[in-house]
């Protein structure tokens, strides 16, 4: 008895140094320390021992089955973890592979400048609104002093869409155009709105010209107009003036000269003093020291008229900036396409 279960304890462990996978291992937990293993059997004998052997051999066979069932534990836990680390070899994931970068958007730099402009004349109590694109010859021109036979019209070549409709549904039918700029905004607002009005109009204009580096049949203005008691050509000068200072810097100076615009009296044209040779002349001011940013002026009394304002009660100002030259100023862009060729090493710059 004694024999047999040395024995059996010898080859158990013989074996067990050669397992290892933990499905080896429980076939070996069977074979020796299962329900039907000779182990088992050993122990169950005992009692048809006689009683003089049966204490020794009891010990025995106890020893055996504790010894075996530790390194049975033992063994487990060695091969549950090398299981682990063969887990963690297979399916680890490459972290030292750069990640993908997210491509960024961006708003255009034509967005970025309009959004920039907008934000200071509201700050100096400006209401930002759009108008439509596709407008009646009757505002952007007629309701702004430049009827049919005006020179005015030869300035602006337009593009006339086909399509007669009747201006608010009254007064028969009316020829339409792509608006050449953004002032048909100032009696469309008048129409419906009443003084005190302080508007900036962003958006696109379109004249029938052709494409060079400073030419596009499609750019951008801000349209601005103040209307209400008593405002003078000191206020327009002033709220310009402002604007300038804050978006090209307060060094910057502001010029005023005179102009003509049908729709207003007196015009001037705004130029500031040039941020390169600071007016001394230089090749972006083509050597004046003054670069020309847009045309302002007081609202013509016809077209106060024409927005329904009553010119003997209310006075008003009115400016046209146009957008792209100013990117182009400030970053010594030498081509206005470059806007409108998306070109994403271009716009990615701003
Ligand atoms: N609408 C004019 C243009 O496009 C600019 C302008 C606006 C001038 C308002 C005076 C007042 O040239």
């Amino acid at each position: 008895m004694q024999e047999k279960l040395n024995g059996l304890k010898e080859s158990a462990l013989k074996e067990l140094e050669s397992i290892n996978s933990l499905p080896e291992l429980e076939g070996w937990r069977v074979r020796y320390l299962g329900r039907r293993s000779e182990l088992t059997a050993l122990l169950r004998g005992l009692a048809s021992l006689p009683i003089e052997e049966r204490r020794a051999a009891g010990l025995l066979a106890n020893e055996v089955k504790t010894s075996l069932e530790g390194k049975l534990t033992a063994k487990e836990q060695i091969l549950h973890e090398l299981e682990l680390e063969r887990l963690a070899q297979k399916e680890a994931i490459d972290i030292t592979l750069p990640g993908r970068q997210m491509p960024q958007g961006r708003l255009h730099p034509v967005t970025q400048t309009i959004n920039e402009m907008c934000d200071i004349f509201v700050s100096l109590g400006f209401q930002v609104v759009e108008g439509p694109e596709v407008e009646w010859e009757y505002y952007n021109f007629e309701a702004l002093n430049i009827p049919k036979e005006h020179p005015a019209r030869d300035n602006m070549s337009t593009f006339w869409v086909d399509l007669v409709l009747p201006v608010n549904g009254k007064d028969g039918e009316r020829p339409m155009l792509l608006r050449t700029h953004t002032s048909p905004m100032q009696v469309r607002f008048m129409e419906k709105n009443r003084p005190p009005i302080r508007i900036v109009v962003p958006g696109k204009v379109y004249r029938y010209e052709a494409t060079n580096a400073t030419h596009l049949p499609m750019f951008q203005q801000v349209e601005g107009l103040a209307v209400d008691r008593g405002v003078s050509l000191a206020d327009l000068k002033g709220a310009l003036s402002e604007f300038v200072r804050r978006f090209f810097g307060t060094e910057r100076r502001a010029r005023f000269r005179c102009d003509y615009f049908p729709f207003v009296e007196p015009g001037v044209e705004l130029a500031i003093d040039c941020f390169v040779c600071h007016g001394s002349g230089c090749s972006l001011c083509k050597g004046s020291g003054w670069i020309e940013i847009g045309g302002a002026g007081m609202v013509h009394p016809d077209v106060l008229r024409h927005g329904g304002v009553d010119p003997d009660e209310y006075t008003g100002f009115a400016f046209g900036l146009g957008i792209e030259r100013i990117p182009m100023l400030r970053y010594g862009i030498d081509d206005i396409r470059h806007f409108y060729n998306n070109d994403l090493r271009f716009l990615r710059q701003f």
